[in-house]
Order: C-alpha cells, then structure tokens, then sequence
C-alpha cells in the first residue's frame, strides 16, 4: 500500500504519518503501510521535526511542496494507491484577519490535488474535514447529512472542499472518501491553537485569553483517535460516504480552561477575559452513530487522561515549542 499523506509535517498529518509506519509505543496502523510520501509546503505550521519519531524508516519520502501546484503535484501522485488529504490552512483567526490563503490552499488545492488524483486513477482520496462546516448548533447533533452552514472563512473554504470531493466521486467516479472531525488535542500542535497555547503559558508562568464568557462548546477528541478514524475510513469507508469523528467530551471553554489551569498547577487569576472572536460559533456536536456502527470506531483516549499526558508531553518538550512561540509568538 503507497499512501501520499499531505499536510504531513502537520499536527494530524504527522500523527497519520506517525501511526502509518507504526512509531514505537504507538498502535500499529490498520492498513499496512509499503511506502509513504508527503507532500508538504511546511508553512508556519507545518515543521518536519513532528515527523522525527519516523525520520529513518526508509518508507517515508518527504517532499517539500504546494499542493496548488499542478506541475509538482501531477509529479508525485502517480504510484500511490491512497491520498490522504490533511493540507490546509486551519486556524480559524488568520481566516478572520485574510482568507485568501485559505481559499487558495483549501480550495483550489484540493481541486488540482483531486484533478491529479482522477488522471492517474489513484485508488481512493481520503479528504479530512471539520464539524466547523456545519456552522452552530443550539442542542442535538449533527448527522451526516445535515445541511452546510460554515460561518467563518476558514470553516467556509473547508466546505467547499468537502464539495468539491464529493462532486469528483459523483461526476468522475472518483473514490472519494470524507471525514469529519471534532476539536483535535494532543502533542505536535502548533502553539496558536487553544490546548497548546495555554499549556505552554502556563507553564512559562504567563496568562492566558479566554474568548467572551468562555460558554462556546467544543467537543475535545484525541488526536491519535481522529487518525484511528480516518485509517478505519481509508481502509473500510464507503466511496462517496462521509463519516463524522468524535465522540471526545464536550466542554465549554471555560470548562476546558479549568482543567488545563489544574493540569498546569495554575489558578484563575492566570485568565484573561478578552473580547469574542468575531462570528464565534456558539457550539459544535457531532452525531458519529454512522462510523461506529459501520466501521467499529470508538474513541479509546479519556479526555482527563489525554490532557494530562499532553500537558506532560509539551512540559518534557520546551524544544520543540519555544523555538516557534519566539518565531511566531
Ligand atoms: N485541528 C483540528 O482540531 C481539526 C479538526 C478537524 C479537522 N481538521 C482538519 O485536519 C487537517 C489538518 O489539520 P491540522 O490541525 O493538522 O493543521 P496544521 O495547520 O497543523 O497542519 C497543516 C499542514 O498542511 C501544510 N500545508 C498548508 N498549506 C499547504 C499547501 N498549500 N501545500 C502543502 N502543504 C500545505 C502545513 O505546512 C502543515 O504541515 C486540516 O485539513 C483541518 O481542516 C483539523
């Protein structure tokens, strides 16, 4: 099995990549890997030190590029049997402050990506998605086929996406397989995303921001039991299907605040109440009754076990995050 992973040297992608060539200590993949090529631009996300556990297995290939360019991308997507599409732009405020780059990496991207995928009739594509595109939702959850209503840039321009996956496996016959997931925490996330940037000012004895009255809600799933997920769907996943992942807990974030506070050793006099992020969906819900009863899944990392051993992991790696708080910070 040749699988292309893009978006690689990302948070998930890496942890893909990671469980792909079965790292020590981690779960074997389900579907065996024989080879794995990604295929990354490492923007300010993406660092290739996510992918240092796997450095030296000689089944990885990296390659250093934009999945909007149509001459590298046809180069590369011959000879793999599966993508697995995780590139992207995922930080909802840079969306709120210029979209273009999302438009660009998460719409046109994964056009030509889904353009090569069909002229050298790759096996299936795997297009990794967010609950984030159905908008808000006061009580119950989401089934698969609920309508689409993103609200923010970077929620829209994933939806489209999405669309477009979908319209290539219903006009093309494309094996088109989607995924959508719930809030990812765990190690390897850049320190801009809520889990990690509270962590790492905790443990720098700083302060942390939470968002209006910190009653948006969020259900939290490991990032290890997303890519249990998506490899459950690469493997045994409908083509044409999406299949939500979750299942995780949900928290307001004021909840999810507390518990990072007690983690740290840290008190509510380190919280900073600032101003709502403009268009804050008030709250997310997955229904995932589709990927258990088809597929098997269910999530295995308890939310107060995951945070602890995240809270852990980046307190053992100030390596690897203080050298992107100064670049980025
Ligand atoms: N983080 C979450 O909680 C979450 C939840 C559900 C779904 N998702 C989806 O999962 C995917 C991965 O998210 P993440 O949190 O790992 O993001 P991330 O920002 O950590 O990683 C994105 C990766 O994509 C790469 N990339 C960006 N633009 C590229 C381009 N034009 N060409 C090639 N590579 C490019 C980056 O260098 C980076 O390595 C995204 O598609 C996101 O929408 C994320």
């Amino acid at each position: 099995m040749r699988i292309l992973v893009t978006g690689g040297a990302g948070f998930i992608g890496s942890e893909y990549v990671r469980m792909l060539l079965g790292r020590p200590g981690a779960d074997a993949a389900r579907a065996p890997a024989t080879a794995v090529t990604v295929l990354d631009k490492l923007t300010y996300s993406g660092n290739p030190a996510n992918l240092d556990p796997v450095r030296h297995d000689p089944r990885l290939r990296f390659v250093h590029g934009d999945i909007g360019d149509a001459t590298l991308v046809d180069d590369v997507v011959p000879d793999h049997d599966v993508i697995v599409h995780f590139a992207a732009e995922s930080h909802v405020d840079r969306s709120i402050t210029g979209a273009a780059p999302f438009v660009t990496t998460n719409v046109l991207g994964t056009q030509t990506l889904l353009d090569a995928a069909l002229r050298h009739r790759t096996g299936r594509f795997v297009h990794v998605s967010t609950d984030e595109v159905y908008g808000s939702i006061e009580s119950g959850s989401w089934t698969e086929d609920w309508p689409l209503a993103p609200n923010s840039p970077y929620s829209a321009s994933k939806a489209g996406s999405d669309l477009l996956a979908l319209a290539y496996h219903r006009t093309h016959g494309l094996d088109v397989v989607v995924t959508r997931c719930s809030n990812n925490y765990g190690p390897y996330q850049f320190p801009e995303k809520v889990v990690p940037l509270f962590v790492t000012n905790l443990l720098d004895g700083g302060t942390v921001p939470l968002y209006g009255d910190g009653g948006n809600v969020r259900d939290w799933l490991h990032v290890h039991d997303h890519c249990r997920g998506i490899a459950l769907v690469q493997e045994k996943g409908r083509a044409g299907e999406v299949y939500h992942i979750g299942g995780g807990t949900e928290l307001t974030n004021r909840e999810l605040t507390g518990k990072l506070l007690a983690a740290c050793g840290a008190g509510w006099d380190r919280v900073v109440p600032v101003t709502d992020r403009k268009g804050h969906d008030r709250r997310y819900s997955l229904d995932i009754t589709k990927i258990e009863t088809e597929l098997g899944y269910a999530p295995s990392i308890d939310l107060d076990h995951g945070l602890a051993e995240t809270v852990r992991w980046y307190r053992e790696n100030r390596a690897w995050w203080e050298p992107l708080k100064a670049a980025h910070g």
